[in-house]
């Protein structure tokens, strides 16, 4: 018998687990993750460490499904990082949101607790800021004991799974971790978050793809923006830590959608001038004249989080976890890759 940790990633496909999988298999564990069937290729994150992972087809949704891979598995660890986790797509998808995001975790708790493995799994949660909701105008750094009123679905559907985690941990001693994540991107991060569509614009630009200028939403809206390796490496540090307990990550800085886009430009040597305001702002190069950025209503939200900026001294305390990656670098991380690729 293999003395290898064996850990079960779902969401290993997305942005964050095909990260976290790269980092197990360097630590040495048997890495398996759920993947969704779907009509095309879903594996782009995890081609480069296909043969060296094993995958199993499963859906959060699906409690029998669920139980039967975690029955097969045995895992020491379970990393949930499978979410339905795109804050507009969950106005127009409440119900699926809930599924995915609140049952998904239940599915995965209840399954660990009849299938006898509470003692041997451990069990991450991604929690969120989305959490808190506007309870913040910047001017307060967001703790883990901040107060949480959540304005979107997602938001409600997650705040929901944590304290479905706070239960699971407290009633039945299971360790469960459920950690508040601000936002994180870089090179995976998926085409329709605002900073890689930002970037992708940005790498087509500068190889004279130019179409219509770029459509966006809430220009205004401030985000703590941290490069998602950092966080991953915080993840992990949470689970190896001896007694399990909730952690909040975060850069500590805020900056608005229009700074990250006038830092993208500056990346290909275009400095950004915005003339107008609401939905009549609009981002001309300031060189040239040509119109680069429009506002587009179809992006703006039924309620938007204006603020999210965390505190993440817990974290630093307890587990030595910094933010290594400057928002300056996270930018030229995201371009370079937009253009090359
Ligand atoms: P992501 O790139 O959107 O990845 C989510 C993954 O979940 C995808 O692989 C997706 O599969 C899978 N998935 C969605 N619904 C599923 C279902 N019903 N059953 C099984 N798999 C399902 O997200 P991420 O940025 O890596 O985020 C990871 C986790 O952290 C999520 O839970 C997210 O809510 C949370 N979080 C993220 C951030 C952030 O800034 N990135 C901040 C706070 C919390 P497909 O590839 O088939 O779509
Ligand atoms: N997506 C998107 N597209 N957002 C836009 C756009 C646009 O064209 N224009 C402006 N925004 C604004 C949004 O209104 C929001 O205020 C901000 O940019 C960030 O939007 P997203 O990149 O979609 O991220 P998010 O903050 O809503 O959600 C992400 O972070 C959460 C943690 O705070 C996701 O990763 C969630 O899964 C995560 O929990």
């Amino acid at each position: 018998m293999s003395n290898k940790k064996v850990v079960l990633i779902t969401g290993i496909g997305g942005q964050d687990g095909s990260l976290l999988a790269e980092l197990l298999l360097e630590r040495g564990y048997d890495v398996h993750g759920i993947i969704r069937r779907a009509s095309n290729f879903n594996t782009q994150r995890i081609d480069h460490i296909f043969n060296k992972i094993t995958l199993h087809y499963g859906d959060l949704t699906d409690m029998g499904n669920i139980t039967s891979i975690i029955a097969n598995v045995k895992p020491d660890e379970i990393y949930n990082l499978a979410a339905m986790s795109h804050v507009r797509v969950s106005f127009e998808m409440e119900n699926y949101t809930f599924q995915t995001n609140t049952m998904g975790i239940l599915n995965i708790l209840q399954a660990v607790r009849t299938l006898g493995l509470s003692e041997k799994t451990k069990i991450y949660q991604a929690s969120t800021s989305e959490m808190y909701g506007n309870t913040t105008d910047g001017s307060k750094m967001l703790t883990e004991r901040s107060e949480m009123n959540p304005v979107s679905p997602y938001g409600i559907s997650k705040l929901a799974a944590h304290h479905i985690c706070n239960y699971y941990r407290d009633a039945y001693n299971m360790f469960v971790v459920s950690s508040v994540l601000l936002n994180h991107e870089g090179e995976r991060r998926g085409l329709t978050f605002v900073t890689q569509k930002i970037a992708q614009y940005v790498g087509k630009y500068s190889h004279g793809k130019i179409g219509k200028p770029l459509q966006l939403g809430n220009l205004n809206a401030k985000r703590d923006w941290g490069y998602a390796k950092d966080y991953v490496w915080g993840i992990y540090l949470m689970m190896q830590y001896d007694k399990p307990d909730n952690y909040l990550l975060a850069t500590g800085e805020e900056h608005s959608v229009r700074e990250f886009v006038e830092l993208a430009f500056n990346e290909i040597g275009i400095s950004i001038e915005w003339r107008g305001s609401g939905e009549d702002e609009r981002g001309y190069n300031k060189l040239t004249g040509d119109l680069l950025v429009e506002v587009n209503p179809k992006y703006y939200r039924p309620i938007d989080i204006e603020h999210l900026i965390g505190d993440a001294s817990k974290a630093h305390k307890v587990l030595g976890w910094h933010p290594k990656t400057s928002f300056k670098t996270l930018v030229h991380l995201m371009v370079a890759n937009a253009i090359t690729n």
